[in-house]
Parts: C-alpha cells; structure tokens; sequence
C-alpha cells in the first residue's frame, strides 16, 4: 500500500507542463490555470488552494508580463484583506477545500472570508515597484498605485510597531511560516525550545500531496501547531504576543526584505508625487534604522548577515541564501558587499545548479528537503537582483542561467534539487511560471 502510495505520488510529481513547446505559454497558461475568478493566484492545484501572500506578490509579476490590469488586481486582492490593525495575513482562504491543513477552522478567525493569523515576507511594495516601472499602461499604474500605498504603508507601519515594539530597527518573526522559509535551519535551535507535548492532535495533509522526506519533518511540525494554538490562545494580539512567545527571531530574510519594501515604497510615494510628508519621513526613519541595526546581523565565519534569535539572544551563524538579500535590500556595502559577494561565488562554485538555500559543504545542507537546501526560483530573482545592482555581474549571469536551464529542463516545479537539478515538490507552481516570465526568461534564450 505504502509502496503504491509513493509510486503514485512519484508519477505525480512528474511535470504535467514540462514545457515540451514554448516555455512562455506554459508558463503563462500555468497562471491562468491557477486564477481563480481573475482576482487570486493560487500556489499549486491540491498543495496550496488558496491566496498566499508572497506567492500572490510573485504571481503578480508573472501576470504583468502579458496582463497588467490582472498584476495589479492581485495586489488588490491581497490588500482588500488586509486587517484594520495594518497586518496582511499569509493565507486568505478564499474558498472551503480540505485538502489543506492548517484550514480556517484551526485557526479560527470570525471574518467574512477567513484569513490564518500571521504573515510572510513583505516584497508588495517591492513587486509594486518593478510593476510600474515596467507599466506600459501609466495612467492605470498610478491609480491602483493610489489606492494601494497607503495600504502597504500601514503593513510597514504594522511590522515597525508591533514586530519591533522597542525600535531596535530589527523585526521580528513569531512563526517559521512568517520567514517564507518553513524549516529553515536557521530555525531549528529556537524551535526545539518550542513546548509542544499539549499540542492538539491534527492530521497533516501536505503529505497527501508530496513526499514526507521532502517536506518539514513531523516533530517541527508539532512546534508549528504549538505556536500557532498559542497565538490563537492570545486572539492574535501582535502585540501583546511579542514578549510572551517562545519564537522571536529576527530573520535576515524577512528584514532585508522589508528595507528594501521600505526603499521601494518611499521612491512610489515620491514618484507618484504623494502629498503626505509626514508618511515619508516616518519611512525615511524605519530605514535609517535598519541600516543601523543590520549590523548586528553580521556573522564573520559566515562571512553573511545570519538571522538573530531575539529570545536567546544569540546570532544562528548560519548563512541561507536569505542572507544574501542583503544585497537586494541595499543593506551591504562596500568591503561588506564585497564579502557577501564572495560566499555567493564560492555556493555556486560548490553546486551544479544555483542557489541552493544551504551550501552542500555544510552539514545541514539536504538537497531535497524543503527550504534545507534546494533551490527556489523567486530566491534566485531576488539574489541575483541584488548582485546585479551591486554590479556583481558574472554570478548573476550563473544564477539567471541556471534558473532557465531548471525551468526549461525540468518544468515549473515549486523548488529543485541542486546537485541533479529535478524538480521537487508541487507541478505547475504559480512563481516559478512567474520568476520564468519577468525574469528568467530573459536568460534562457
Ligand atoms: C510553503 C513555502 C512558503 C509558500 C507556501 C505556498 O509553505 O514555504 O514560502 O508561501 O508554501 O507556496
């Protein structure tokens, strides 16, 4: 039976789109196939049903490529379910399917269409940005621009304050799922002190989908479940649930993306000619204090920005490609830049295909697992964003190469293997037909 069952799901895991013709219609086919009433993008069919928020982000890139009024309708979506507090949740579950665990009912949530109670990775005002430079249509551009900034300057707002109460210019995340990067060893010490021996039981269903050795083990999992009971327990109160909750990292990922967000949203509020000053210096302060701040993050051995644990008090030392949006973020510089610059060199001198989230050297590198080593396209686009305006060109050219040559080779998958270069996870995933569109096309010709 269990034998069947992984045969099964072997076959499945085959790319129903490996792009035998034009890869640029199947990617844009794979958008259109995940659409769900021209407002959302979902992840994957089965895996991930419904609105993710950065996936939703990525997506909207993808979708400006060939559909601007769609792109920017997405980030509507997104926003339209924004709480009155600022947050924007990292689910939206648009609709009921019960192929997916942790639902509404775990999270319990009395809104009109539910929502899970913690966010992810905050690239909107970044991928608002690359949009409208973009925008072939201005005047559409600049007023869904209008109604979307003041929206994504309250999300900052909220991250500033309630994720960095004591304005320390670091903020912080409460749950693995926040980083974007689920079972990130970058995680593992502070998770371990995570109780989860009350934990309520559950039925996972992600391993319905794909292979449990690729996915997060069930032990971490029991530490989400715990986390996320306890936020609940508390109503959601960000606030209240800063100083109180066992997992309080300051995750290198999450923060350079925000400093750049922040960046990117100034420029939009000033480009579109905003009138509001007081916004602008507020924005001006956050990052000021970020680039303060960041230096904390610096680990010498690792010769990268590692993410902080807030709780403990200590440095993870360990370097993700997450620490490499340091570039992207515009947060290294100088010599700084240059050192960063250098470890991303010597990762994709030691991997066949680039970027693996772990350098294969390291012993935490496993090539299949999930975020504990293999490669992920929108991490690609952002590395290599970072590196080319940082004017490091060679490795750019490496990682947009490798990136078509995985999607043209192996199909949209959701990540891939480093060393063999398979595609891992959920077929015919919204980003990485979306990092195919904007970006990595540009390299596969
Ligand atoms: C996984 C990923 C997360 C993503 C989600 C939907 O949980 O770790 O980053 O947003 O899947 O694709």
């Amino acid at each position: 039976m269990l034998r069947r069952k992984r045969r099964l799901l072997l076959q499945r895991r085959k790319p129903i789109n490996a792009p035998s013709g034009d890869p640029d219609d199947a990617a844009r086919g794979i958008l259109i196939a995940n659409s769900r009433g021209g407002r959302y993008t979902i992840p994957a069919k089965r895996l991930y049903p419904f609105q993710w928020n950065w996936d939703s982000c990525f997506s909207a890139l993808g979708w400006s490529t060939f559909d601007e009024a769609r792109a920017w309708e997405e980030l509507r979506t997104l926003f339209a379910h924004q709480w009155p507090g600022g947050m924007v949740p990292h689910i939206i579950f648009h609709e009921r399917h019960d192929t997916y665990f942790p639902g509404p009912d775990v999270w319990r949530l009395k809104q009109e269409v539910p929502t899970s109670g913690i966010t992810q990775p905050p690239v909107a005002a970044s991928v608002a940005r690359f949009i409208y430079e973009r925008a072939k249509d201005r005047e559409m551009a600049r007023d869904m621009l209008a109604r979307l900034l003041p929206r994504i300057f309250l999300y900052h707002h909220w991250y500033h304050h309630q994720r960095d109460p004591g304005k320390t210019g670091l903020v912080a995340i409460y749950h693995p799922w926040e980083s974007g990067r689920d079972n990130s060893p970058e995680w593992d010490a502070a998770l371990a002190a995570v109780p989860a021996d009350k934990v309520t039981p559950y039925k996972r269903r992600d391993i319905d989908h794909v292979l449990a050795e690729h996915r997060p083990s069930q032990d971490d999992y029991n530490r989400y479940m715990a986390l996320v009971e306890l936020f609940r327990s508390h109503d959601y109160d960000h606030g209240a649930i800063y100083p109180l909750t066992p997992f309080r990292m300051a995750d290198a990922g999450v923060n350079f993306m925000l400093m750049r967000a922040n960046r990117d949203l100034l420029w939009l509020l000033e480009e579109t000619g905003s009138a509001d000053g007081a916004a602008r210096a507020e924005i001006a302060k956050w990052i000021a204090r970020q680039e303060e701040a960041f230096e904390s993050l610096w680990d010498e051995n690792a010769g990268a920005y590692c993410s902080l644990d807030l709780v403990a008090g200590r440095n993870t030392g360990i370097a993700t490609s997450g620490s490499f949006l340091s570039l992207y973020a515009g947060a290294a510089r100088g010599g700084r830049a240059e050192r960063v610059a250098g470890t991303v060199e010597r990762w994709i001198s030691e991997s066949k295909f680039s970027v693996p989230t772990i350098v294969p050297s390291d012993v935490l590198f496993d090539r299949m697992r999930y975020w504990r080593g293999p490669i992920w396209a929108i991490m690609n686009f952002m590395v290599a964003t970072g590196l080319r305006e940082s004017g490091y060109y060679a490795a750019l050219q490496r990682i947009g190469e490798d990136t078509a040559v995985l999607i043209r080779t192996n199909g949209f998958q959701e990540y891939f293997d480093p060393l063999s270069g398979a595609g891992l996870g959920g077929a015919d995933f919204s980003w990485t037909a979306a990092m195919w569109l904007f970006w990595a096309r540009e390299f596969g010709r």
